[in-house]
């Protein structure tokens, strides 16, 4: 089955609103003569600059994660019904980022899904290994689990919009990127986790490989039969970089 590439840029804790937007301006051309589809998630605080710089566009603007409750006493979150209000159609969820810094677990990435998942909103879910637990022969284990504990509870049907990224923990930001065998081997195993889920929904899930993905490590990572986009942080802050990674989609 042919899947539609999709490249996402995660900007993380970078870009003012007038940042955003000019970049998203820069990116139009080269998204537009792209294969791939396309989303950026700014910071929550520039997403409306996003969306207005985006409309008309094929860009896509998306926030870096959500609060499951919709409303009420969480002092400091955002959620998934006012990210879709401000205009993002997209939600990053469970990145390895929040899940080392910020307490995240399969746990609370599951009810944050079911959040997105009720809004209509696109989820990317964000799933990786660290060196210790490759290194110690859990790559698997650590895949399974995450995988399937996110998902709990959602039939095929509700996870028909589910993109997965795959990020080892090893590979991010760090300009260690992993070779395409062992990007191939990962996402060949999560489509084999889905499988277990659902058969349709193995062939048709988006599997993107985040890790130091580069304007001259993106054609040969996106060549790979399970690999079918990338979740691109550092490069996707500068126009050159995103829109040569764009191209080689
Ligand atoms: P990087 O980040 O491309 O800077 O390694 C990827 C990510 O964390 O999504």
């Amino acid at each position: 089955m042919s899947r539609k590439p999709f490249i996402a840029g995660n900007w993380k804790l970078n870009l003012t609103g007038d940042e955003g937007s000019a970049l998203i301006t820069s990116l139009i051309a080269a998204a537009a003569s792209s294969r791939a589809e396309v989303a950026v998630f700014p910071t929550a605080l520039a997403v409306p600059a996003a969306v207005k710089a985006a409309a008309g566009s094929i860009i896509r603007v998306g926030v870096q994660n959500v609060h499951w409750e919709e409303k009420g006493a969480f002092t400091g979150e955002i959620s998934a019904s006012l990210a879709k209000a401000a205009g993002a159609t997209h939600v990053l969820l469970g990145h390895s980022e929040r899940r080392q810094y910020f307490g995240e677990t399969d746990q609370t990435v599951n009810k944050r899904l079911k959040a997105v998942l009720a809004q209509g909103l696109v989820p990317i879910l964000a799933i990786g290994e660290t060196l210790a637990e490759r290194d110690g022969g859990k790559l698997e284990e650590v895949l399974s689990r995450q995988v399937k504990g996110a998902l709990e509870g959602f039939t095929a049907a509700q996870l028909s919009t589910l993109v997965l990224a795959y990020e080892p923990v090893w590979a991010i930001g760090t300009g260690r990127t992993a070779t395409t065998a062992q990007a191939q081997e990962a996402h060949a195993f999560v489509r084999g986790v889905v499988r277990g889920i659902d058969g349709g929904l193995a062939e048709r899930v988006r599997i993107q490989y985040g890790g130091s993905v580069k304007a001259d490590n993106a054609k040969e990572l996106l060549s790979q039969p399970d690999v079918d986009g990338a979740l691109v942080g550092g490069a996707s802050l500068k126009t050159a970089d995103f829109a040569a990674i764009l191209a080689a989609a």
